[in-house]
């Protein structure tokens, strides 16, 4: 299959451009396109015949559920039931926006997208292009990011199509993705909210809204990865093809970090370093990128994903990674990295 890519503009969504893609997915057809987080690969939600080949695309195991991505609220209610005052107050608070939430499911929503549960995740991404998608579509788009399974997530069209290449008919190009990282996930269907997966959306955001906020008990270590609630993350992610290393954040962190180059290197091994700015000149590195400054953790969090490919594609055997601080959104940093890393954690 040859993988067509089509550049829309990111601010105004060419109709013409737009209605290719409507096509395709009109055609039980796969196109991935741009979400504010990471690309999404998208499937007509409410078929599930175009949603299996999301799942054949990606290698994706089928007991992980997919969410539902919607244009508007009327189109969550279609798909979901008992939609509480708490969920009503989030969609309106943080929607369009990178915050996912559970659902009970209604009936139409095929068993494909939720691997058997009797709740969907629903949510509006704040992109032009991909709610003019929707809207066009007239149904849900089902959409994962748009990696192999296992791989980091995409955030422009050139690491869809590293991926994807031959495996889909069309990637829609909309430029780098704003976040960098996947979606907020919570679950309010317990009273209080619990946070399945951190993201951009942050504890201290929620907390504006519930007295309590919890943490998946399966998130607060990624070396031990327990019976996590959201079926997808008990899986190997985020993972480069070289071996990576992460180191928790301390006063004595770059020494750490230099010691083990010092020893690798020592071996004969090709090793790469991720730092931040301010620890750019504390190491005497070959390979070495920067994903920008430590006081501005939503800079790290937009250039994460795509560092760790771009360090992987030079072939290093090893990658050495600085870790943050485990507050605000230097917690879903976190969360990304120890997966990166497989718990390889010093
Ligand atoms: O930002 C994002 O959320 C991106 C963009 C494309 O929208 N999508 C994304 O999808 O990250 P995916 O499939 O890579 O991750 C979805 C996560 C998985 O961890 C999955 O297990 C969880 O959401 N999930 C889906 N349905 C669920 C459900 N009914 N209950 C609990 N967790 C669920
Ligand atoms: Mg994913």
């Amino acid at each position: 299959m040859e993988t067509k890519i089509l550049k829309v503009d990111p601010l105004n969504p060419e109709d013409d451009l737009m209605n290719i893609a409507v096509g395709i997915l009109k055609n039980k057809e796969l196109v991935a396109f741009p979400t504010e987080t990471v690309y999404g690969l998208g499937a007509a939600g409410l078929i599930s015949e175009a949603v299996e080949k999301i799942f054949i695309a990606k290698n994706r195991p089928q007991d992980n559920p997919l969410i539902l991505h919607v244009c508007s609220i009327e189109m969550v209610e279609q798909i979901a039931e008992d939609i509480s005052t708490d969920a009503r107050k989030l969609m309106n608070e943080f929607w369009p926006g990178p915050l996912t939430i559970i659902f009970k499911r209604k009936a139409n929503v095929p068993d494909v997208i939720t691997a058997g549960l009797d709740t969907v995740a629903i949510r509006m991404p704040d992109n032009k292009i991909a709610l003019k998608l929707i809207e066009k579509l007239g149904m849900p788009i089902a959409a994962p990011s748009a990696n192999t399974s296992g791989k980091p997530s995409p955030t422009c069209a050139k690491d869809v199509y590293e991926d994807m290449k031959g495996r889909i008919p069309l990637i829609i190009d909309g430029g780098d993705a704003r976040v960098g990282l996947e979606s907020t996930v919570v679950d309010l269907s317990k009273g209080n909210a619990m946070i399945l997966r951190p993201g951009e959306i942050t504890i201290d955001d929620l907390k504006k809204y519930f007295e309590r906020v919890e943490l998946d008990p399966a998130l607060l270590d990624g070396r031990e990865i327990k019976k996590p609630i959201a079926p997808g993350q008990k899986y190997r992610h985020y993972a480069p093809k070289a071996e990576m290393i992460l180191f928790t954040y301390s006063d004595d962190m770059t020494s750490r970090i230099n010691k083990k180059y010092d020893e690798l290197t020592n071996q004969g091994k090709k090793v790469g370093i991720l730092t931040v700015d301010e620890n750019l000149g504390k190491y005497d590195a070959n390979i070495i990128f920067s994903l920008g400054t430590e006081k501005d953790l939503k800079t790290v969090a937009h250039n994460l994903f795509k560092s760790i490919r771009e360090i992987d594609n030079l072939g290093v055997d090893v990658i050495l990674c600085e870790g943050v601080k485990e507050d605000g959104i230097g917690l879903a940093i976190m969360n990304r990295l120890k997966k990166s890393s497989g718990g390889n954690i010093a």
